[in-house]
């Protein structure tokens, strides 16, 4: 099909989630000789994309959606309709974990995918580019082609591979520079032409050395993989936090002097109360699944000990706390700072706080959560317990009459509050228990409180 003579090109995204929205603002805002669509099935997050009121908080995601909207950026609920007129459609649907049938809680869900194949090939009357940007299990490609091509109606479904690496807080930033784009295409004359297109697009803003190819299954494959090795660091230094914490050496001291070798290299060290997000888990997960189905179990065992360690860790921070507060927070008012998976989201999908609260509430725990972005979504999370606990935006009524404190998330604004106010507003002894190694310990422990953090010495006033 012939793109709309107005435009260069007309591409489409279908799933207007945390990936699509911010990625097709980006190349309607970088590219203004394209018509960048993006629709969904959830007609209120659409509408939420056609306002100032985001369905996403992302630090300057706004501005860029303001830039293209209504330009060449749509945001619509007609998926057919733009199927019909795109010749490139992205698809970013979401890839859950399954929670049901064969490879239960590990393999990913491609149900939406599958359907979302099914209705291009039903509207489609030309040859298409579909490009896969939701994150899949390796060879998703060849499957998808085979349902998209199965229908011989002289059309034509080239697959390739555009995994995002883009992650929430930092989305526009990482958009805008990335480290990579990877594309991943058939070596097949048809192939190599939607390869090109797709280069083509980023290179609008993005250096050509930065934007590289490889087969298909590579790129599935890298997407996966990146992820694994990204939470592999974690899952390492927080392994290594409960020795030093056993040992009285300091995390904090050992990812730095770590670090600052280049073969190992500073990021993504941070010991916490363990990793979140809608992606890690679920990505290991699906390695593993995929590694048990070739027969790879000791692969399989690997990678799937990052998993566990990151629930050690996180079981292990309530643990903590309740052997700390005297082996009960029975009826104790504990102040949970930070919902959100990570600083600067609003998005809680697997948070480690959620199992904190979690583990408090089993404890009959009187539990009060504070996030300055997160409360809908935590109110989503939490749906089956809400008589339970209480939430509040202010962090400083949160604390007040509190038991102890426990930092889940690392937003700025907690390392900027008056704690000698919020020490004289809460029960004595009062605790801290910083999730996230962000405060200053040694300042709060003179104010008066008891600190425990991750991989660290505790500082107590017993
Ligand atoms: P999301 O849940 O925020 O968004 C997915 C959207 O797809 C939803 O709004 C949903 O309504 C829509 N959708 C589902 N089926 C549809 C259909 N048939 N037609 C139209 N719309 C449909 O998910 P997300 O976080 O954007 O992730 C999408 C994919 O990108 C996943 O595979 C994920 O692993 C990957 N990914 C996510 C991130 C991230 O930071 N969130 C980063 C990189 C990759
Ligand atoms: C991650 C990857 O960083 C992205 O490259 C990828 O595209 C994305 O997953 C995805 O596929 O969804 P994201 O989950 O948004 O991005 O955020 P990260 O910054 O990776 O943080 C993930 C979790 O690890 C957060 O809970 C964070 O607090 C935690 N973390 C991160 C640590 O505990 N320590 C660290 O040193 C770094």
């Amino acid at each position: 099909m012939q793109p709309h003579a107005m435009y260069a090109r007309n591409i489409l995204c279908i799933g207007a989630g945390y990936v699509g929205g911010p990625t097709m603002a980006m190349i309607a805002a970088r590219c203004p000789q394209y018509k960048v669509t993006v629709v969904d099935i959830n007609a209120a997050r659409i509408a939420a994309w056609n306002s100032d009121n985001l369905p996403i908080y992302e630090p300057g995601l706004l501005d860029v959606v303001r830039q293209a909207r209504g330009r060449n950026l749509f945001f619509s609920t007609d998926v057919e309709a733009a199927i019909k007129e795109a010749d490139v459609i992205f698809v970013s649907v979401n890839t859950p974990t399954k929670t049901f049938g064969a490879g239960v809680g590990k393999a990913a869900d491609l149900q939406y995918w599958e359907k979302t194949a099914r209705m291009i090939v039903r509207v489609s009357t030309a040859d298409k580019i579909i490009v896969e940007k939701s994150t899949l299990p390796v060879r998703t490609a060849a499957a998808m082609s085979r349902i998209l091509n199965a229908k011989k109606k002289g059309v034509h479904f080239e697959v390739a591979s555009n995994p995002e690496f883009l992650a929430e807080g930092t989305a526009i930033a990482d958009l805008k520079n990335p480290d990579r784009v990877l594309i991943g295409a058939q070596d097949t004359p048809a192939g190599i032409k939607a390869r090109d297109v797709i280069v083509e697009i980023y290179a609008n803003w993005v250096a050509r050395e930065k934007i590289i190819t490889s087969n298909v299954w590579s790129a599935e494959l890298s997407k996966l993989v990146a992820n694994a090795f990204l939470a592999q660091r974690i899952s390492s230094i927080n392994s290594i936090s409960v020795l030093c914490e056993k040992t009285e050496a300091d995390v904090a001291e050992v990812s730095r002097a770590i670090g600052m070798d280049s073969r190992i290299g500073s990021r993504f060290l941070a010991s916490s109360v363990g990793f979140g997000g809608s992606c890690f888990q679920k990505d290991i997960l699906n390695l593993v699944y995929i590694a048990e189905s070739y027969g790879l179990h000791e692969v399989a065992r690997y990678w799937e000990s990052v998993v566990l360690m990151n629930d050690y860790q996180k079981r292990r921070f309530v643990a903590t706390m309740i052997s700390t507060m005297f082996n009960t927070v029975a009826d104790k008012r504990i102040a949970v700072f930070g919902f959100a998976f990570k600083a600067d989201t609003g998005d809680t999908r697997e948070s480690p706080a959620i199992d904190v609260v979690r583990q408090l509430l089993d404890e009959h725990a009187r539990v009060v959560i504070t996030d300055p972005e997160a409360l809908d979504n935590a109110k989503i999370d939490l749906a089956d317990c809400l008589d339970k606990v209480e939430m509040v935006s202010d962090p400083y009524a949160a604390a007040q009459g509190a038991h102890a404190i426990a930092i889940c998330t690392e937003w700025q604004q907690y390392r900027a509050l008056d704690y000698k106010k919020i020490f004289d507003s809460m029960e004595k002894p009062a605790f801290i228990f910083d999730g996230r190694n962000i405060l200053d310990h040694k300042k709060l422990f003179d104010i008066g409180f008891n600190v425990f953090s991750i991989g660290k010495p505790a500082h107590k006033h017993y």
